[in-house]
Parts: structure tokens; C-alpha cells; sequence
């Protein structure tokens, strides 16, 4: 599974970059509010330190201003990535926008037929989010489940993107079901490494190494 890290932040993409931890990056209106910074320059920051996908997110409602927008975000960088809502608009958007040899996440799927249709327009990938269905006590993992037979029923090259991850569990259920990627927050990925008897393992063997007075360096 790909990892995608969820945010606007250069310097924590940075940190996992190094680590070899980023395949790509999603960003959102939100994200980029919450950054505090213009959406071309700090999309461009991180074009320049990512290799993989960028995804920037249009804001127009309309399919013409989709497209508009959509290609003048993609004059950012070649990895650009362009994020267009699952509207019926978002749709026709999602066509012509692939159909110029464009990579385009449809955003915001919260049904499997909606990830039906985005495959149909030639979505690059799809973004079904998890924690707002977990937020109305739906379980987002089954619409994993259900847009990976989907996808693979029909062998559809539309990569599911796993979206809206808030938890670790997320990540594991969403590789356990085959989701080709898992967008995050960092502290989300970073939470990933631990675990309580990692720390008790560790300190365990901290004392005893203690007692024994030898140093290695
Ligand atoms: C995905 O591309 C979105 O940016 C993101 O995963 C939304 O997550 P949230 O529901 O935690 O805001």
C-alpha cells in the first residue's frame, strides 16, 4: 500500500520524506487554510520536495470552472495532482481533465456507486473517506471493501485512496483489504511505529543493560 501524507505542512512531509515514508501528498482547502499559506507556493514547495502525486483540490462548482482551475493548478508541477468533488460536475470535469492525460482524484466519495461512476470518467484515483462515515456511525471500511470488488470485478485501473484516516487500525484495515493508497496525517503515520510492549521491551532492556557497566561507544 502506498502511503499518501494527508496535509500542508512542508515540514513534517519533509520528515517523513527522508524516511523514504511518502509515495505522495493530499491536500484540501481546509489543509491549505490551516497552513496559513498561498496554495501555489506551498504546492509548489512540496511538488519540488515529493516525486509522487501532488493532489490540489479545484473549488469551482461548475464542470467549465472545474477544468479551468484544474489546469491551472497543473501548471505547478508535472506531479501535480488535480482533486475534483464527486458532483455530477465533478464528473464531466474528471473526464476531460484525464482525457488530456491529466491525473485526477474525484474527492468526497461516500458510496460505492459514486466510486463506480469516477472509474467510468477515468479518475486516476478515487477518494472514499473513512472517519466522516465512522463520524455517523457507519463503518467506512466496508465501503473499502465494496469499491475494491467493485474495482477488481472489472479490473478498473482507478486506484482507491483511502481518505479521511484517523486512526492506526485505519491503516491496517484499509492494507488488509488491498487499498492501493492511505492518505494521513503524520501523526497518524508516526503513530504507526508504536506500540506499549515495544516500550516496556525497550525499558527492560535499558535496566538490565545498566547493571551490567559496559558502554558500547
Ligand atoms: C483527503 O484527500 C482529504 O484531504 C482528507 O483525508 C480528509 O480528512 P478529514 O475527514 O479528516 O478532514
Amino acid at each position: 500500500m502506498k502511503f499518501f501524507v494527508d496535509t500542508a505542512d512542508t515540514d513534517a512531509i519533509a520528515e517523513l520524506n527522508d524516511l523514504g515514508m511518502v509515495d505522495g501528498v493530499t491536500t484540501n482547502p481546509s489543509l491549505i487554510f490551516k497552513s496559513g499559506r498561498d496554495i501555489k507556493e506551498v504546492t509548489k514547495q512540496i511538488c519540488d520536495m515529493v516525486s509522487g502525486p501532488v493532489s490540489a483540490e479545484t473549488v469551482a462548482l461548475d464542470a467549465d470552472g472545474m477544468i479551468a482551475e484544474g489546469r491551472e493548478l497543473a501548471k505547478i508541477a508535472d506531479n501535480i495532482t488535480i482533486k475534483v468533488p464527486l458532483t455530477w460536475a465533478g464528473l464531466k470535469a474528471c473526464k476531460v481533465l484525464s482525457g488530456e492525460g491529466r491525473m485526477v482524484n474525484v474527492t468526497l466519495c461516500f458510496s460505492a456507486n459514486q466510486a463506480l461512476l469516477a472509474a467510468k470518467a477515468g479518475a486516476t484515483f478515487i477518494s472514499p473517506f473513512i472517519g466522516r462515515l465512522d463520524d455517523l456511525n457507519l463503518d467506512g471500511m466496508d465501503l473499502i471493501e465494496e469499491i475494491r470488488t467493485i474495482y477488481d470485478n472489472y479490473d478498473f485501473e482507478t486506484e482507491i485512496l483511502a481518505a479521511s484516516i484517523r486512526s492506526v487500525n485505519h491503516m491496517k484495515e484499509a492494507a488488509l483489504i488491498g487499498a492501493d493508497v492511505a492518505t494521513a496525517p503524520p501523526n497518524v503515520i508516526k503513530a504507526m511505529a508504536n506500540h506499549a510492549l515495544t516500550d516496556k521491551g525497550l525499558d527492560a532492556f535499558l535496566k538490565d543493560w545498566e547493571k551490567t557497566g559496559q558502554k558500547i561507544l
